[in-house]
């Protein structure tokens, strides 16, 4: 890389020019400490580019080749059945570029040939249908952001401060514009008879995901996808076509969905009872805990992304979502708790979607114990941890939305820690 704002002699003229005045940010150079970056030419400036045949399918800068979607290696006993985790930290704005989206697989990513899929719907309904890929695309069909987030995401921080990134503490969530058709589409073309109650999604991987979801949701914004932020899915979420159940946790979400049946009843599978659910402390289980109830984390500074630039003036972002509706609020600290001020929405606020904040403020230097907490459109706050272990014991490693901590030291390194 060329000169970059980490070289010394810089540096130095930009802590002088931050005591100097409150106004001065980085990027002003003088006479008496030229800026190379800027008074000498680079190469790039004195050669030709590559043309426009050279990139038919565009990929990042080579500079932003560390950010890439990473797993945790104790938790990846085997890759085909295992998870990765979305770079938060590296990101801004609301929405998870395609390649960057988390991927859980129960059974490896399936290769679906589009022209060989089918969607089948069964059960209650009174005309069985099989759907090809073109039958689908002649349905109406919309366009909505949501966030999808395993059940499992923060679930390696129920007994403690754990792993330290926020892209593995949280990065089991992405945020994309999704194009399907409404389920309910779909349903009525098939008619579900009066005693059918629930669905039960399929996938085509080998793990045969499968789900019970009542026929309420179903009928309300569920929709078969098969575009993510305006191309096809990614193989790894699921291509040619998947389920989407807004605000509802990722699991429902079947990937390769291949078939739906209507029932009477749930179907209560693994899924569902031995997987997903929360154990509490007297021996009962909470059931059916679909809604992902509203959450946030920093996203910088944060244990990948420390403070770079010494004490003044600081940018704090992150991201905040509920599974009920909006976020009108977030609230930073800076003293782990003990002071709140409420942070700056920016980006669109849309339903069951990823929402971004940020704060600014004059770093003095000294440690801090940085948390944010989300208030949703349904007057719902995020909890604390030891709120959500009070309610719920700590034999879950499922739905922990408590509110995350980052200790951050004099030299601007953060790291994962609690606070109680
Ligand atoms: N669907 C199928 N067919 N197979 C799977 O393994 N994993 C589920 C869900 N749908 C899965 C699936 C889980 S646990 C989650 S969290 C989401 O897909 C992950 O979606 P993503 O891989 O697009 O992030
Ligand atoms: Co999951």
């Amino acid at each position: 890389m060329s000169d970059g704002p980490m070289k010394p002699s810089r540096r130095g003229f930009l802590k002088a020019a931050v005591a100097g005045s409150a106004a001065a940010f980085a990027g002003r150079a003088s006479a008496a400490t030229p800026d190379t970056a800027i008074t000498e030419l680079q190469p790039w400036m004195q050669a030709l580019g590559e043309g426009v045949d050279a990139r038919p399918y565009g990929t990042p800068s080579e500079f932003e080749g560390h950010v890439v979607r990473r797993n945790v290696e104790w938790l990846t006993a085997d890759p085909v059945s295992s998870v990765n985790f979305t770079p938060l930290h590296e990101l801004d704005g609301i929405f998870t570029p395609n390649g960057l989206c988390f991927e859980r697989h129960h059974a490896g990513i399936a290769e679906i040939e589009p022209a060989k899929h089918r969607l089948m719907i069964n059960g209650l309904v009174d005309t069985p249908l099989v759907f090809t890929m073109q039958d689908l695309m002649r349905f109406p069909r919309e366009n909505h952001a949501y966030f999808l987030e395993c059940a499992a995401n923060s679930g390696m921080e129920w007994r403690g401060a754990q792993l330290n990134g926020c892209q593995f503490t949280h990065g089991m969530i992405h945020n994309v514009l999704y194009t399907g058709v409404p389920l309910r589409l779909l349903l009525e073309e098939a008619g579900v008879k009066t005693n059918g109650k629930w669905i039960m999604p399929e996938g085509a991987d080998a793990s045969a995901m499968t789900r019970s979801i009542p026929i309420e949701k179903a009928l309300d914004d569920c929709l078969v996808a098969f575009k993510m932020n305006g191309e096809a899915l990614r193989p790894e979420q699921g291509y040619p076509v998947r389920l989407v159940v807004p605000g509802w946790e990722g699991n429902m979400w079947v990937k390769w969905l291949r078939r739906i049946e209507v029932g009477d009843e749930p179907w209560h599978h693994r899924e569902e009872t031995s997987k997903y659910t929360d154990l509490l402390e007297n021996g009962k289980a909470r059931r059916f805990t679909w809604e992902m109830d509203a959450k946030s984390v920093i996203t910088s500074p944060s244990p990948q992304a420390p403070i770079t630039h010494g004490k003044g003036h600081t940018v704090i972002t992150g991201v905040a979502w509920s599974g009920r509706g909006t976020i009108p609020r977030v609230d930073v600290t800076l003293d782990g708790g003990k002071n709140w001020q409420q942070a700056r929405m920016s980006g669109p606020s849309l339903d069951k979607s990823m929402h971004r904040f940020y704060y600014e403020f004059d770093w003095d230097g000294s440690p801090l114990l940085l948390q944010s907490r989300a208030h949703d459109s349904t007057g719902y706050v995020q909890p604390t941890k030891d709120q959500l272990r009070e309610w719920r014991g700590v034999n879950s490693i499922y739905h922990n939305n408590g509110i995350q901590t980052w200790y951050v030291n004099e030299q601007g390194v953060a790291e994962n820690v609690e606070v109680s």
